[in-house]
């Protein structure tokens, strides 16, 4: 797999919970090449969390700046890359994206996406009166652009070792 990779990046996308950063981080030391999380990228060039970016810009200025930080990290490869869940969804980035590399997008089901986001408290897009409706609506709007990744794997309730493997098979 890392040979058929070349100097490209592997790159994740989907939805808040869907596990683009802990299947990532397995995938990369799978294939013995770095790992880097968007989201961290873009708190640690910006000394703010994405709470507080979001807080304090709007989510307009946080687009940019994902899209920012997305080109610099892309530029040079192979290295597995998990973006946050509204990268993709954005022109700029998506374009950075398909250029930077082959896309898996980790597709999961409602239920799933749930369980996993409604224990944290750390995405302000779910800051919402009714924050599992929000989730299904994202689904909705943004499931047809993810269909364009390069390789689909359906993310569900299994050991992380088992999506690793689907991915690099
Ligand atoms: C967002 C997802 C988050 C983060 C921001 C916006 C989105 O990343 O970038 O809160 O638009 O779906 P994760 O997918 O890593 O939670």
């Amino acid at each position: 797999a890392k040979l058929a990779l070349g100097r490209r990046n592997l790159i994740f996308i989907g939805l808040m919970g869907a596990g683009k950063s802990a299947i990532g981080r397995l995938t990369a030391q799978a294939l013995g090449i770095p790992f880097v999380d968007s989201d961290h990228e873009i708190e640690r060039v910006s000394r703010m969390t994405v709470s507080e970016l979001f807080a304090a810009y709007g989510e307009e200025e946080f687009r940019a700046l994902e899209a920012r930080v997305l080109k610099r990290l892309l530029r040079s490869g192979p290295r597995v890359v998990s973006t946050g869940g509204g990268a993709y969804i954005n022109e700029r980035s998506r374009r950075q994206i398909k250029k930077g590399g082959l896309t898996v997008w980790l597709n999961a089901d409602l239920d799933v996406l749930w369980e996993r986001v409604n224990k944290r408290d750390t995405r302000p897009l779910l800051k919402t009166e009714n924050p599992k409706q929000t989730l299904e609506n994202l689904m909705r709007a943004r499931y047809p652009i993810y269909a364009e990744a390069d390789l689909v794997v359906l993310s569900r309730d299994v050991k992380k070792e088992t999506m690793v493997e689907e991915v690099l098979a």
